[in-house]
């Protein structure tokens, strides 16, 4: 702990690389925990593809409809706000999140980088323009519950959530921002995420490569190669927290 605060101490640029477990003290679950993940109670085929969408709208918007809801119920958790806090102490600090809520953003952090979308951008599945209608409120509590999604206002197309798929290509210009920062940072912490989803988990390994410091906070212990590659197991919202008290910044 003491040589990863040394290191943050003096970094120009950290980059803060997160996932599921970042808010997961904040309730919404993760992806491939086991009995609590969302994977090992839906099927991603029939929820998170393209093919889904087609095949059953309803099912496929009422469900991260429902998500939806969960993340609008929650606030951001002490990990959300300690990454706030070292974005306001070091000289640059940059956010890549594979996550699709905005608990970052109501932390304060500014301009995360979304990899994997938003669950706050719809847009039409057909011509692919932003969605500017009100969306329906629903409750954190409707699991299962089939809605019809909204139409396009131009093309009458309907909206489907503004999140990446399986088998859909990342945002391009978010890729492109998030593979600058990796190249350019001095140290990366990578929080809550299980590295398993590519193009996403090269990330870690891109800055390694460029000779950053990379420091893991997972739940579990992560695998590490080397004298500039750390683990801290425990909580992110254990452990970010303790990370950001004296001594470094
Ligand atoms: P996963 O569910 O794959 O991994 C979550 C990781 O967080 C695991 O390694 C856990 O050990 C760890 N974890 C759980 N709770 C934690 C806590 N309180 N503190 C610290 N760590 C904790 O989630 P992701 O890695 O985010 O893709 O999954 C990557 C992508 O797979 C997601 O973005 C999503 C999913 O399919 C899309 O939606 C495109």
């Amino acid at each position: 702990m003491l040589e990863i605060q040394r290191r943050l101490g003096e970094a120009r640029h950290v980059v803060v690389f997160t996932g599921a477990g970042v808010s997961a003290e904040s309730g919404i679950p993760t992806f491939r925990d086991a009995l609590t993940g969302l994977w090992s109670r839906f099927d991603p085929a029939a929820l998170a593809t393209a093919e889904a969408f087609r095949a059953d709208p309803a099912l496929v918007w009422g469900w991260y409809e429902w998500r939806r809801a969960k993340v609008h119920a929650a606030t951001p958790n002490a990990a959300h706000l300690a990454i706030a806090e070292l974005a306001r102490r070091v000289p640059v600090l940059t956010v890549i999140s594979q996550n699709v809520d905005d608990l970052h953003e109501r932390a304060g952090c500014r301009d995360v980088i979304h990899l994997h979308g938003s669950l706050h951008a719809p847009r039409c599945f057909a011509c692919a323009r932003p969605y500017d209608g009100v969306l329906d409120k629903v409750d954190a509590g409707d699991e299962g519950a089939r809605i019809e999604p909204p139409r396009c206002r131009r093309c009458n197309g309907r909206i489907r959530p503004g999140v990446v798929w399986f088998g859909e290509s990342l945002p391009e210009q978010p890729w492109r921002d998030a593979l600058a920062a990796a190249r350019d940072c001095d140290l990366l912490l990578s929080v809550g995420t299980s590295g398993l989803v590519m193009p996403a988990a090269q990330i870690p390994r891109v800055a390694r490569q460029q000779g950053a410091t990379v420091v893991h906070v997972n739940l579990d212990p992560q695998p590490v190669e080397g004298d500039d590659e750390f683990t801290l197991a425990g909580k992110a919202a254990d452990i970010l927290p303790r990370l950001l008290a004296s001594p470094g910044r």
